[in-house]
């Protein structure tokens, strides 16, 4: 007989029904608002959740009101037979979204079996369309590669495709504007994320973010951006349009502006851990009762801590002294 399960709903009444599955640690680029100059210690293979283990956790998670994920990494598309994966996730009836974010590099070999799976939205990391610029960002020459994967993902008919951009002060400022301006031609929803320090990014590399506020202002002189009614399935993007563009301009504001609130997402770490916050180091881990035999009951429990340790805000802004506090491609983004 079928248990119920309790819902996922923490301390401040928010129900938790996203789950963000980081599938692998490691990653094929090195941004520099991702990962340290010297490298990460990479997790070993054995501590990595299988394929049957994460599909026990969604088939889990799902039963307590999860009815959205997204495929993370590191880069998910480094992982061995990933593939395989897709589809045992897409039979699940609850889950109403399905998404995957890539940097892209891979992407093309993948298109088809993402595809086949039933998976129809994908956010892909671009900073820039200035090649140099994107090596200088991600130590490697990659542009075209991840280029020629937007367009193949359009024509297969991918939507939405979301393009992620994290805006550096003095490095990719500038290209905002063209890349704004894609959404004038195509359908893509571009998306301008500011920059969150990272605990284990070279300090020495002084990064900064450029506020939302100031793109927006700054957009603002190459058309009328009208807003976007808010879908269910937002989450923190703020949405614009060009008037009569095909595409849409989206702005997610960790530092500049809390969307803590009404924060619905629960992160399952690469090693098999449930993080709550990105911000805040507390985990529990799953992975461990799970090879010792657990029942699904002792794992709800462990999914309802995790819950009950949400914070009820993180403090970025306010507090200089707290930032990200483990690499971002670690825990997943
Ligand atoms: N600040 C903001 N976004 C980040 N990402 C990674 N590191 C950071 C950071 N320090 C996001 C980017 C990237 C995705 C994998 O994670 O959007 O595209
Ligand atoms: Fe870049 Fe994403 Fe890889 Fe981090 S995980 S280095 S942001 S591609």
């Amino acid at each position: 007989m079928e248990t119920d399960h309790p819902r996922l709903i923490d301390a401040y009444h928010r129900q938790l029904n996203y789950l963000r599955i980081s599938v692998t640690d490691r990653c094929n680029l090195r941004c520099r608002y991702c990962t340290p100059a010297q490298g990460m210690d990479k997790l070993r293979h054995e501590e990595i959740l299988t394929y049957e283990e994460i599909v026990r956790v969604v088939a889990l998670a799902v039963k307590m009101g999860v009815n959205k994920i997204r495929l993370t990494g590191g880069e998910p598309l480094v992982r061995k037979d990933v593939d395989t994966l897709l589809p045992c996730l897409t039979r699940f009836p609850e889950l109403e979204d399905i998404s995957l974010t890539t940097n892209g590099i891979y992407l093309s070999d993948h298109l088809e079996s993402i595809k086949a799976s039933g998976i129809k939205r994908i956010n892909i990391s671009l900073d820039t369309l200035n090649p140099r610029i994107y090596e200088s960002i991600t130590g490697f020459d990659g542009f075209h590669q991840v280029w020629s994967a937007i367009h193949k993902a359009a024509d297969m008919g991918f939507d939405p495709i979301k393009l992620n951009t994290v805006v550096l002060k003095g490095i990719n400022e500038k290209d905002v504007i063209e890349l704004a301006d894609l959404s004038k031609t195509y359908p893509f929803h571009i998306r301008f994320i500011e920059y969150m320090p990272g605990g284990f990014v070279d300090p020495g590399a002084r990064l900064c973010h450029v506020p939302n506020s100031t793109l927006k202002q700054r957009l603002s002189k190459y058309g009328r951006l009208v807003p976007v009614p808010r879908a269910d399935m937002d989450g923190p993007t703020v949405r614009f349009k060009f008037e009569g563009a095909p595409g849409e301009i989206g702005f997610i504001s960790p530092l500049t502006h809390h969307f803590c609130e009404t924060c619905n997402r629960l992160r399952l770490t690469a090693n098999g851990h449930l993080r709550p916050c990105l911000f805040s180091d507390w985990e529990v881990d799953l992975k461990t009762p799970m090879r010792e035999g657990a029942d699904d009951a002792r794992l709800a429990r462990i999914f309802l801590q995790a819950a009950l340790n949400k914070p009820r805000s993180h403090k970025l802004a306010s507090t200089p002294s707290v930032s990200l506090s483990g690499k971002m491609s670690a825990i997943g983004g």
